[in-house]
């Protein structure tokens, strides 16, 4: 039987074919294609945060050195979720729509992950939620889901252990001379795990520390400078020179504190102690011309160069090995407590104490 033009062309063709079809397979499996463009989106609790916003300046600092270093294009889009859940969820959506490789959540409520990190596995695209920490058994429903931040119960110790050591040792702290410390927090906002865990510890390493303590006062001022120079106001009508310590759940509240003595006119040495936590630009202001005994410093640099490297890894498909992350799911940075540099110098340097 003799063999038609049309049956010789037919195995030649798919012998092409094959060629063709190993050569590129062949190529793909040998170098992966290198993405050009790293999409990243962020969502925030609340953009006028201040420590919110000068971790986001960090997290733009990053987003500069990593594409210098990675020679890898990262297109960035922030948006600001204005104190609502249903707003944020929206944001995630579109987030997602818009080609996200990874996004970062800076949750409103945390105890409602849920609808973004469904929408999120539904995609296949990780979450890195930050600053605003979800119960563990929200952050294990999936295992792309991360959490950068610091650990709230080792500020609160670091707090305490500053206002005792101020306290016994600043002259004319203990104004009564009775021997107990007459304390008022300012706690931020209710259900944030930073704050009631930082009022709690704050005051047990008081106590550990020898104190005795009396509270005169407490008041929730969630976060804000404006709510906490109200709320200390009116504390200081009714206990006007008795209040020895204000601990503040962050900075912004004990410049609020500040701002109230001030408005009442309450002479510098009549002040009480007054720590923060957070160590923002003002709040460190406050500590350089002792107006503020001290704060602990909230690691922005590093939890935003800890978000931008799981980020980009997360992004590009490389190992998440060096990027010390516990337990699968989070990645935590150290607190350190500053004061000003001795009581006399001006230098404007600050010490690291611990
Ligand atoms: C900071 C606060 C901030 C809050 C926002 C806390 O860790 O100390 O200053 O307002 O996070 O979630």
């Amino acid at each position: 039987m003799s063999v038609g033009r049309s049956e010789r062309w037919i195995p030649a063709a798919a012998v092409l074919l094959l060629a063709i079809v190993l050569a590129t397979g062949c190529a793909a499996s040998v170098k992966k294609e290198k993405k050009e463009t790293v999409r990243i989106g962020v969502t925030l609790y609340d953009q006028y945060d201040t420590f919110i916003s000068e971790l986001m300046n960090c997290f733009s600092e990053q987003v500069q050195e990593k594409q210098n270093s990675l020679g890898v294009m990262i297109s960035l889009e922030v948006m600001d979720a204005a104190g609502s859940q249903s707003t944020q969820n929206d944001q995630v959506k579109t987030l997602i729509e818009k080609g996200c490789d990874v996004i970062c959540v800076n949750l409103v409520d945390r105890t409602e992950p849920t609808t973004i990190t469904d929408m999120a596995e539904k995609a296949g695209v990780p979450i890195i939620f930050f600053n605003r920490e979800l119960v563990a058994e929200d952050l294990e429903r999936w295992d792309r889901l991360y959490y950068v931040g610091a650990d709230a119960f080792q500020s609160g110790t670091m707090q305490g252990e500053l206002a005792a050591a101020a306290f016994q040792s600043l002259k004319g702290a203990d104004k009564n001379g009775d021997g107990i410390c007459q304390y008022v927090v300012l706690e931020g906002e209710p259900g944030h795990q930073d704050a009631t865990v930082r009022t709690e510890l704050s005051t047990q390493a008081l106590i550990d520390q020898g104190l005795e303590l009396e509270k005169l006062g407490y008041a929730i001022a969630n976060w804000n400078r404006a709510q906490a120079q109200t709320k200390f106001a009116q504390t200081l009508t009714q206990y006007k020179d008795r209040i020895e310590l204000v601990l503040a759940n962050n900075d912004d509240m004990a410049l609020g504190a500040i701002d109230a003595l001030k408005a009442a006119g309450i002479s510098r040495e009549d002040w009480p102690i007054i720590v923060g936590i957070d160590g923002t630009a003002v709040g460190l202001a406050a500590v350089e011309n002792k107006e503020m005994y001290g704060t602990i410093y909230n690691d922005k640099e590093g939890q935003a160069e800890a978000m931008m490297n799981l980020a980009s890894a997360l992004a590009l498909g490389e190992s998440l090995d060096d990027l010390k992350i516990k337990d699968g799911h989070y990645i935590r940075l150290d607190y350190k407590t500053i004061t000003a540099v001795g009581e006399a110098s001006d230098s404007g340097d600050f010490l690291v104490t611990r």
